[in-house]
């Protein structure tokens, strides 16, 4: 890799061409995602507004009115965590995140009809590691590949606030095209569904015992890149790009909205960024769905993806709560 597009003028064939050759882009605010924003913001500022701490004996309960981005200075963690347990599903779940996802596809370019998303999720970084596992997992460098995304997954990562270099997230493109040593191999996507998907998540508090594919030789996380765009920005990467959480000491907690995308030419083509390092079993391509119609993608083409590990576990990702 050697380029970050800003703003890029080009059609969304040559885009994913250069984001498969490991390439960066960061697209300033706009109109679709100031709207997204907007509307996880309200969701965010509702659910820290609802917030009654437990009263004791003697206190009536006391409702808070809290700013998202300090709550954490002012709640348990385990009423923290309990927020985003139920914050987090509510966006995940609801149509109008799906609504502006297709509107941010027509306005970056991309063919609706040929373009299959994954739900989008919300993600929180707290600062001075206040929570950093299970709901709010600060992540380690990793690749999606090494959890059994495609080599065509393209990854979209939107602030819903204004981010800092203290909490933002990094890319190491030293690692591009370069393998590490990992225990992505211990990985099959079919039975993690089975085993690790639900509410239970809320209650890592401490430590966090999911078997999440690492590296298991030392990485270096310099030279790293972190892309700063405003709240309503786009970063675009390929799944197969080494990106983490950066430690968060900004003193602000950062929400963030990612989610990613198949082209389904790509996938039936099998093109995408260069395999590497990735041992993992089982495929994600089951749960990305057409933005026109949320249609599956086909399954002739999920089917050059199987690897014999289709019988084993939960095929696609079950949304719970
Ligand atoms: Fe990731």
């Amino acid at each position: 890799m050697n380029t970050i597009y800003y703003d890029a003028v080009m059609t969304d064939d040559e885009r994913r061409r250069q984001l498969f050759d490991g390439q960066l882009f960061v697209y300033t605010p706009r109109p679709s995602t100031l709207a997204m924003c907007q509307f996880a913001r309200d969701l965010i500022e509702e659910a820290f507004n609802r917030y009654t701490s437990s009263p004791s004996q003697t206190d009536p309960p006391s409702l808070h009115h809290l700013n998202p981005e300090t709550a954490q200075y002012a709640l348990p963690v385990e009423d923290y965590a309990a927020i985003l347990g139920k914050l987090k599903p509510t966006f995940i779940h609801h149509p109008e995140s799906k609504r502006h996802l297709q509107n941010i596809f027509r306005e970056l370019g991309c063919d609706l009809t040929k373009t299959y998303f994954d739900v989008p999720k919300m993600r929180s970084s707290t600062s001075d590691a206040y929570l950093t596992t299970g709901i709010a997992y600060a992540w380690h460098p990793h690749r999606d590949t090494w959890y059994s995304a495609p080599p065509c997954q393209i990854n979209w990562w939107i602030p819903i606030y204004d981010i800092a270099s203290a909490n933002a997230m990094a890319f190491h493109p030293r690692y591009w095209q370069h393998p590490v040593q990992n225990n992505s191999r211990d990985y099959n996507y079919y039975k993690w569904n089975q085993q690790y998907r639900g509410p239970s998540v809320t209650q890592f508090l401490k430590e966090d015992p999911r078997p999440l594919p690492r590296a298991t030789e030392p990485i270096e996380l310099d030279p790293q890149i972190r892309l700063i765009c405003p709240a309503g920005g786009i970063i675009l990467f390929a799944g197969a790009q080494m990106h983490s959480s950066v430690p968060n000491t900004s003193g602000k907690t950062r929400f963030s909205i990612d989610f990613r995308t198949v082209h389904v030419q790509d996938a039936a083509a099998k093109r995408g960024a260069p395999h590497t390092d990735e041992a993992c079993t089982g495929t994600t391509m089951r749960d990305y769905l057409r933005a026109t119609d949320l249609s599956p993608v086909p399954e002739e083409v999920v089917a050059l993806y199987n690897d014999g590990t289709e019988g084993q576990g939960n095929l696609v990702y079950q949304h719970v709560g």
